[in-house]
């Protein structure tokens, strides 16, 4: 039974993590962050964020949207389900190791409202951060400020693949290891390669956003803090 299925969240979330790789991440990001699809993280779906409705729109897709039926049969969507709600809201249960009231002096105090925006007040080059406690686990929020090329949202990653014959692919970057990376190109064509066969790959658009490396632990664990207890209007 389909219902029953959907309660086996633990298990069927790891499974529909990999058929989440597969199917989903091009449009939707390796995280669930969104790009083409939408930001999956939030906990809060449009189409409905009941087992029922998250099936029906992961396994019929959503009519007059970009969003199609994907083509997984019953059981793999019922492990999708797990796997979307596994990455919905995954900041609330975290409990964060620093002191928010500190880390907000440290955000203050590092320029970062220069580009992002909490509760309307600072710029606008990065996302907007009132929410971010929410959309985003801790190890995310560390990541995004040690490490921001680590995961540019897939709308940002853009690359350009030179092959040793001569061939330059303009595209988005899928998936890649060491051995091989799949490209989507500017024509909607999914393309692989073995990096045994590529001269160069470019990053054209590394992230905008610098890394902050020389925060000390404690500042860090402060403003991860900070940004944690960040949940938006409620
Ligand atoms: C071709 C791109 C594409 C692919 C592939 C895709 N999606 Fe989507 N998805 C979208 C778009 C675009 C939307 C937003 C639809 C809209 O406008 O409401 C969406 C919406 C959704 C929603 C509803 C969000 C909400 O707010 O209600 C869920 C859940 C979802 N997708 C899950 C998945 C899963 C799981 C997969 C893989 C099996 C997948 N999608 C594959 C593009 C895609
Ligand atoms: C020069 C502009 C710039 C500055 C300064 C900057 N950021 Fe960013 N930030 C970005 C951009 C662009 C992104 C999106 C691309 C990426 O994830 O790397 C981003 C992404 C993020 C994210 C991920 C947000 C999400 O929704 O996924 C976090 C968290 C973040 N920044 C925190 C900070 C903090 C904290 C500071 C200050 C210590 C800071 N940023 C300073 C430009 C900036």
């Amino acid at each position: 039974m389909p219902y029953a299925a959907a309660q086996q969240h633990t298990a069927g979330a790891a499974d529909g993590a990999a058929l989440f790789q597969t199917y989903c991440a091009y449009c939707h990001g390796s995280h669930g962050e969104g790009g083409r699809g939408a930001d999956l993280t939030t906990g809060e779906y449009q189409h409905g964020s009941s087992d029922n409705d998250l099936f029906s729109t992961i396994r019929y897709g959503v009519r007059g949207t970009e969003m199609p039926a994907t083509g997984v049969n019953d059981d793999e969507a019922w492990k999708l389900v797990a796997f979307v709600k596994s990455i919905g809201s995954q900041g609330a249960k975290e409990v964060a190791p620093g002191d928010a009231g500190a880390g907000k002096q440290v955000y203050a105090r590092s320029g970062c409202a220069s580009c992002h925006s909490i509760d309307k007040q600072g710029g606008a080059i990065g996302p907007d951060l009132s929410d971010v406690g929410r959309r985003r686990n801790l190890k995310y929020i560390e990541e995004s400020i040690v490490k921001p090329d680590a995961d540019i949202p897939v709308q940002y990653r853009a690359i350009q693949v030179v092959t040793k014959s001569g061939q330059t692919i303009n595209g988005i970057r899928l998936n890649e290891d060491d051995i091989s990376i799949q490209v989507r190109d500017l024509d909607d064509n999914l393309r692989s390669f073995l990096k045994a066969d590529i001269r160069e790959i470019r990053h054209d658009k590394p992230s905008l956003m610098p890394s902050y490396t020389s925060l000390s632990r404690k500042d860090l664990d402060d403003l991860v803090s900070y940004l944690h207890s960040l949940r938006g209007a409620q």
